[in-house]
């Protein structure tokens, strides 16, 4: 029997197995958080689009999240990166979304997919693919027919993928979330009726997709029942979703902001990162998203716009380069560590509010095995504080909150960084030490190059002409001056109208003027005083665009290009041109031949130079390449250059635009942590060129024989262009006695133990490196930020010792603040602070 029954019988075991495998693997939700195999759980995610790396960057990435404490990774789905043509998809190099996935599973993390497929992220179009605007009838992101057929199919595409690689959760795998639409209650009420039937359409669409797993829509109020609305914003403590029964969730905390060409540096102070999440763990939060965790960099023309910068560094816990930023990553890795010690409680106790003053107050959890956490708040901007709780004193600095795990001790302030600055330089190298004079070029024709493709008697929508293909757009025209002229009382000027977002002017093929608009305004006009000459002028306006709309309403209609021309200033009054008969050609010649591919196609276009032309507009450059020693993260600098396109391998590093920053009061030396964060606060490099250095992965790298391709557009001098290598080459840190000093590590141990822990330095140099020389130490009541600290009027006299003996010519060292080569107290009364900087080599 048993032998004949085996077989029938041993399938549908199996299937029941596998059944209740996926049950238990599922992923469900109530009023609390997600219940992931049963089980409440508290998740810290960490966003990271696969796009904006390389695929041999990824693992590294991923492990440096995880080791940062995340339980999850966040991408978006690039939709314009996958769907090139309607049908015609794309899954290769850094757009093959399965193998992040899979790298992501084999660190043994979980998934957020956000599919969208818009998504904004100031990617281009905001992910959705340029051609479905030209398709007829199409309206984005409402009622429309088309656009909600194109947006299913690509939804399903993705869905299908992911289950048959069994990544739901639900079939054992590791997504345990996805994501339909993106922040679509913005903008819903500017579609009237269509917006409110789009979004349910959209929650229900992605509900029938049956996956598993609970879908989210982020900033929407308006979601079908089951669909999870989130929160995206800097601060989300207060928010709450739609239905009791839905758990709170953070789907964008935005650890910095997002950059445009003409604009300073945008930054977040980690202090105010970790307020923000310890409120909102605080206050009932179950998952958090760092949007982003690492923003790389926007290759190619993905850049949103108009205007984002190639760079996506956002000021994340990891860098451009795939770098650790301290002390951000590591203070938001410590308060991930005393969340976690409160897991329990949060996720299963009662909470109270108790006010501890005016803009004090505590949050209490007590659970049913006598478990008790609280997050003490002071949310006072300026003023710091004691507070009394449970019968002790606590500090609180002004706008922190302090963690504890057992209502009596803090293991975290988020005010208070014990983690060490790094510094980081960028050390150039030469271009080509071994192979000198390997320069070519090809010069554009400045107009129209070949045959035109049409000529009108008016100006045309820019985007709806180059649909995207190329940022280019010639346009040519002539008229005739009479033989008089030059007559006294003739001051030409040419004034150029743009909707956006680039225009240079040649006349007489003379470049004779640059425009542009910025980031918040996309539309200028510019005046420029001209010569002219007696008989035919030629002008010929190269009009670009830099990055499409990414976000808003209607925002695919909104165009670029020029909108009029004249001449005024002439002694019989305006030559209007706008009505001339204008030639058009869409993207240029080199672009046409695709002189920045590697193969040796285009070798007679290209004429060598043995010294590269200077300062010369419209100029491709090619060049052989050293690969920059070692395996430091790589940069371009760009800064001798105008503005244009580059290339290495053929691999599009992006566009490149050293455009200076306007000199504002918005960059101050020291940022203020407190009070609540704007974009426009902490900012750098004011007066400074916005992008200077393009980061080129080391994998795009060949052993030898590496070519730089350089389109430049108003012109510069190439020979200045140089790699520089991305190097921690200093480290800072700055802690005072009062900062919690318990190991997050052992933290049951150490408080059994009952011995106070002095608080102390860690110091450490990157891999490979030891600590050179110390270039300030101060025990006492020093003051300033790394680079720029400075004595106080307490300072311990052996300091600098004290600190040389424990860490010269080590890789890293640790120095208590309780030291015996401080045992003379330098000024008793005083709280007292250890600073240190040193170099790293
Ligand atoms: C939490 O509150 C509920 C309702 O008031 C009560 O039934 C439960 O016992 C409380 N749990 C704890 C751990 O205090
Ligand atoms: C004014 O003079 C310019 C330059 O000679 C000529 O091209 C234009 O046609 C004249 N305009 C009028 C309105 O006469
Ligand atoms: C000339 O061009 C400028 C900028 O494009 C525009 O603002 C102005 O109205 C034009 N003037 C005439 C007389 O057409
Ligand atoms: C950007 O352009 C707008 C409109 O032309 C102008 O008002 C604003 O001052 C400009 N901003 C900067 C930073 O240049
Ligand atoms: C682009 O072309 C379409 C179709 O002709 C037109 O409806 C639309 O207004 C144009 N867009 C702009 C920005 O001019
Ligand atoms: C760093 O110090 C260690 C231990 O003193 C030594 O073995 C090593 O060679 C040093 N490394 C460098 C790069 O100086």
């Amino acid at each position: 029997m048993a032998a004949a029954a085996g077989p029938r019988l041993l399938p549908l075991l199996l299937l029941l197995l596998q059944l209740l495998a996926a049950a238990a693997s599922g992923v469900t939700y109530d009023h609390r958080s997600l219940v992931i195999s049963g089980r409440r759980r508290l998740l810290i995610s960490a966003s990271i689009h696969y796009p904006r790396s390389v695929p041999a960057m990824w693992p590294k990435l991923v492990a440096e999240a995880k080791d940062g404490g995340a339980d999850c990774i966040e991408t978006y789905v690039f939709w314009n990166g996958h769907e090139t043509a309607p049908g015609k998809y794309y899954f290769e190099e850094r757009f093959d979304l399965v193998q992040f996935a899979r790298v992501v599973k084999d660190a043994g993390l979980y998934l957020m997919l956000r599919i969208g497929p818009f998504v904004a992220a100031e990617w281009n179009f905001g992910g959705v693919p340029a051609w479905l605007h030209y398709i007829p009838g199409t309206v984005f992101r409402t009622n429309n027919e088309p656009f909600k057929s194109h947006m299913k199919s690509f939804t399903t595409k993705i869905v299908d993928m992911m289950k048959e690689e069994r990544f739901f959760a639900s079939q054992g795998g590791h997504i345990i979330l996805a994501q339909i639409e993106n922040e679509y209650g913005y903008y819903q009420q500017a579609y009237g009726a269509g917006g409110k039937a789009y979004a349910m359409w959209a929650g229900s669409m992605a509900l029938a997709q049956n996956t598993g797993v609970p879908w989210i829509m982020c900033q929407q109020y308006d979601v079908p029942d089951h669909v999870i609305n989130t929160c995206n914003s800097f601060y989300c403590d207060q928010f709450k979703p739609n239905l009791p029964t839905q758990p709170k969730i953070w789907t964008e905390n935005w650890p910095g902001w997002f950059q445009t060409f003409g604009e300073s540096n945008p930054h977040r102070p980690p202090e105010d990162v970790a307020f923000s999440v310890a409120r909102f763990f605080g206050k009932g939060g179950s998952v958090q998203n760092y949007y982003v965790y690492h923003g790389g960099t926007n290759f190619d023309r993905t850049a949103g716009g108009p205007f984002i910068t190639t760079s996506y560094d956002y000021d994340a816990p990891i860098d451009e380069y795939g770098l650790k930023r301290l002390p951000k990553w590591a203070h938001l890795k410590e308060l991930h560590k005393s969340i976690k010690l409160c897991e329990h409680s949060l996720l299963s106790g009662n909470s109270t509010l108790l006010s501890l003053g005016p803009q004090q107050e505590a949050d209490v959890y007590t659970d049913h095995s006598g478990g008790c956490v609280a997050f003490l708040a002071n949310i006072d901007s300026e003023k710091d504080n004691v507070v009394a709780f449970r019968n002790r004193q606590y500090d609180l600095p002004a706008w922190s909150v302090s963690i504890l795990p057992d209502c009596e001790n803090v293991v975290f302030n988020t005010a208070k960084v014990r983690s060490q600055t790094l510094m980081v330089d960028m050390v150039p190298e030469t271009l080509q030490a071994s192979i000198p004079h390997q320069w070519s070029i090809f010069t554009e024709r400045i107009g129209i190059w070949d045959k035109n493709d049409f000529v009108r008697n008016e100006f045309v929508d820019h985007i709806n002409t180059t649909k995207d293909s190329t940022d280019y757009l010639w346009h040519t025209t002539s008229f005739d001056v009479d033989k008089s002229y030059p007559a006294s009382g003739n001051h030409p000027i040419l004034n150029i109208g743009s909707k956006g977002h680039a225009v240079h002017a040649f006349l007489n093929n003379m470049l004779i003027g640059s425009a542009y608009g910025n980031g918040s305004e996309s539309s200028f006009s510019v005046h420029m005083p001209i010569n002219l000459k007696a008989g035919k002028n030629e002008i010929a306006l190269l009009s670009m665009t830099v990055g499409l709309k990414s976000a808003g309403p209607y925002y695919e209609w909104v165009g670029a290009g020029l909108t009029s021309v004249n001449i005024s200033g002439m002694k019989n009054g305006t030559i209007d041109l706008s009505s001339n008969n204008w030639a058009y050609k869409i993207g240029l010649e080199g672009e046409h031949y695709g002189l920045f591919k590697p193969d040796q196609g285009n070798n007679q276009r290209w004429r060598p130079q043995s010294e590269p032309p200077k300062h010369q507009p419209l100029t491709w450059y090619k060049v052989n390449v050293d690969v920059p020693q070692g395996d430091d993260p790589v940069g371009l600098d760009m800064q001798s250059m105008g503005k244009g396109l580059v290339w290495l391998n053929g691999n599009a590093i992006g566009r490149y635009w050293p455009r200076t920053s306007p000199t504002d009061d918005r960059c101050t030396p020291s940022c203020d942590y407190r009070g609540k964060f704007s974009p426009d606060k902490c900012r750098a490099g004011c007066g400074k060129p916005t992008q200077r250095w393009y980061h080129v992965p080391r994998s795009w790298f060949h052993p030898s024989g590496n070519t730089l391709v350089v389109f430049e557009e108003q012109g510069g001098d190439p020979t200045k262009i140089t790699f520089s290598r991305r190097v921690a080459t200093s480290v800072c840190s700055f802690v005072s006695e009062n900062y919690p000093s318990i190991d997050l590590e052992s933290w049951d141990k150490s408080i059994s133990d009952g011995n106070p822990v002095a608080a102390k330095v860690e110091l450490s140099c990157p891999k490979g490196k030891n600590i050179s020389s110390v270039k300030f130490a101060s025990f006492g009541d020093p003051s300033g930020t790394c680079r720029s600290y400075q004595q106080g009027s307490c300072h311990h006299p052996d300091s600098l010792s004290v600190v040389e003996k424990a860490c010269l010519n080590i890789n890293s060292c640790t120095v208590s603040l309780s030291d015996e080569g401080f045992g003379e107290d330098p000024c008793p009364g005083v709280t007292k602070t250890l600073a240190i900087e040193a170099d790293c080599s």
